[in-house]
């Protein structure tokens, strides 16, 4: 038996206990007549006692274990005469009176501490001695338990947790398909799926009634903090339900994994629509934690300044009590800031509201009583300052969007631990894209339109089109995406013409799509669903700033696995197999 229990578990209880523990060498540390080593496993730390005088042989064999070296040691547990208060077992050490070395190890390229001195791509090498380190360790512990809390919940509601392929056809909407040959069909590929969007609403015309599947998805798209290759779903569809039945439902999941999992009481979720939230906030994904909501300044026209007069959209917000914060050298970085192609604004107007009087960037154009009326009719106050930008609506609404965030992030409005949920809702179906000429999803083909908007779908006017609002619906925390899901399209007719409108020939669609619309002739229920970007839940949960953390073996910047260096070339014989042929 290698071990009677693991090194997190022992207390005073045991004290007078014969155990025997296996574990990694944290550290040893040799005081003379008596050495120590802290052995660890996914568990804990317990120290183990060697004296010097009591046996010799066994003492010099515990000062040559090195770090991480794998020890199983037998011994009777002792209260300590010096305890640590900030372990769980540091009341007890173990007096040691059998050791066996079980494995050695090299020095270890970093230090396996909870501040470890190895770079991310570094540790990223390492993964398995970068698991051994508490930080990562416990964030794929609560990973796992938000994980189980999910299937609980689920499970009560009748949810079945169904498999479905990961081999699959490649679609061209969404994002780049990853895409495997196959051998048996010469010259074919399957791709891997980015979501089991068709196989669940396949599944709901099988009748299976509720759905849901932990699900590894995979996208081909650029990376940043909060995105991977491939990441996790929880992945869910039902039938029989219109979007209230879906959000109260998962908006249930939500707040009982935020119990169980972190004991926080979520209140009953606001909803916002798509409409709103551009219009206030600049992103379909707005961060509630501070306020500088948008205030639309056109009244600000008419003075014979011509950028303002002739603007499309001028949209500003107040930032409470944070004049004096801004020096001229911040105010300049922000412009800067704002100009970056990234954002693109042309420049940024600002109204200091100081207690000494007035101060703008378009003092010269406003009288400080025009912009001291202006201030206050936007409820601002002397010791506020107020940033504006103007331009083309849309444009300017999205980097009005991108500055709040970006002052939020320099003023330190967000208060740590403070979680804001909200569902928003009636997003456009459909979304113009210039370059392509043509309308894609703004969720994906199969989302319906709302009940009362049903019939613009027969218009061929882009105005119409355009103003046609879907059944979809995100779930946001924090200004994160957590989840995203619709009421889907049930009836093979409006399959048909959402395609055609998404230009697709009757041939495309019948190629691509032919299995679901042939599914749909079948008596498909009514049915609607959603997923949950489980990686980024278990990362919004504990505050976090990048997926990678939560995923036990992620990629790189570069899609890259460092650990086991993939992509790799294959060899001439695997390719010619599957009739490759490279350059
Ligand atoms: P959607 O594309 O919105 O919807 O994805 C659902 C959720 O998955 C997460 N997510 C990602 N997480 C990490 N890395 C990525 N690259 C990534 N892409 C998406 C997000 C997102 O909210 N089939 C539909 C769902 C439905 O309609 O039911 C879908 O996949 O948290």
């Amino acid at each position: 038996m290698y071990r009677t229990h693991n090194c997190g578990e022992l207390r005073m209880d045991h004290v007078g206990q014969k155990v025997t523990l296996s574990g990694w060498v944290q550290i040893a540390r040799n005081l003379g007549g008596l050495t120590f080593i802290d052995l660890r496993d996914r568990y804990g730390i317990t120290q183990l006692a060697f004296n010097m005088d009591e046996n010799s042989e066994l003492c010099t064999q515990a000062r040559k274990c090195g770090r991480e070296f794998v020890i199983q040691a037998t011994g009777v547990v002792k209260e300590r005469s010096s305890k640590n208060a900030n372990r769980p077992t540091g009341d007890v050490e173990i007096q040691v009176h059998e050791l066996k070395l079980l494995n050695e190890s090299i020095v270890p390229p970093f230090t396996i501490e909870d501040e470890s001195d190895g770079g991310e791509e570094l540790r990223l090498r390492y993964r398995y001695l970068d698991i051994r380190r508490n930080p990562v360790k416990d964030k794929l512990m609560f990973r796992h338990q938000v994980a189980l809390e999910t299937r609980k919940y689920l499970s009560q509601l009748g949810f079945l947790e169904i498999e479905t392929p990961y081999l699959i056809k490649s679609t061209p909407e969404g994002a780049r398909d990853f895409i495997v040959p196959s051998r048996m069909n010469s010259g074919q590929f399957y791709a891997l799926p980015q979501s089991p969007q068709t196989f669940k609403q396949i599944l709901m015309v099988a009748g299976m009634d509720k759905y849901f599947q932990i699900v590894r998805c995979f996208r081909d798209e650029d990376l940043r903090a909060d995105r991977q290759p491939e990441f996790t779903q929880v992945d869910c569809e039902m039938s029989f339900v219109e979007v209230e039945d879906i959000l109260q439902t998962f908006e249930g999941l939500v707040k009982s994994v935020y119990k169980s999992c972190l004991d926080i009481d979520l209140p009953e979720l606001p909803r916002m629509n798509y409409d709103e939230a551009m219009e206030s906030y600049g992103s379909d994904k707005p961060d509630l934690r501070f306020d500088l909501k948008f205030v639309e300044l056109s009244k600000m026209k008419g003075n014979g300044f011509q950028l303002i007069d002739s603007a499309d959209a001028i949209y500003g917000f107040v930032v409470k009590g944070k004049e004096s914060s801004f020096s001229n050298k911040d105010i300049n970085d922000l412009t800067e800031w704002v100009k970056r192609p990234q954002i693109g604004a042309k420049g940024l107007i600002y109204i200091k509201y100081g207690s000494e009087g007035i101060k703008s960037s378009i003092g010269k154009f406003y009288s400080d009583e025009q912009l001291t009326a202006l201030s206050k009719s936007i409820s601002a106050e002397k010791g506020d300052i107020v940033f504006i930008l103007l331009g083309e609506k849309e444009k300017t609404l999205k980097q009005l969007g991108d500055l709040r965030l970006e002052v939020a992030r320099r003023m330190d409005l967000i208060k740590t631990g403070d979680v804001k949920a909200l569902w928003v809702l009636n997003f456009p179906l459909l979304e113009w894209n210039e370059e392509a000429n043509r309308f894609f999803a703004m969720h994906h083909p199969f989302t319906s339109p709302l009940p009362e908007d049903l019939d613009k779908m027969n218009s061929t006017d882009r105005n119409t089109l355009a103003s046609i609002r879907a059944a979809a619906y995100d779930l946001v925390i924090n200004g994160s995406e957590i989840g995203g899901g619709s009421i889907r399209i049930h009836d093979r007719q409006i399959q048909a013409r959402n395609f055609e409108i998404l230009g697709f020939s009757k041939e495309e669609a019948e190629a691509q799509f032919g299995f679901l619309l042939g599914a749909f002739e079948y008596g498909a229920p009514p049915h609607g669903g959603i997923a949950f970007g489980l990686d980024r839940l278990c990362t919004i949960m504990q505050g976090g700033t990048s997926i990678r953390d939560y995923i036990a073996f992620p990629k790189n910047n570069m899609g890259r696995d460092v650990m086991i260096d993939a992509p790799s070339a294959i060899d001439e014989k695997q390719l010619k197999e599957l009739n490759i042929k490279i350059g």
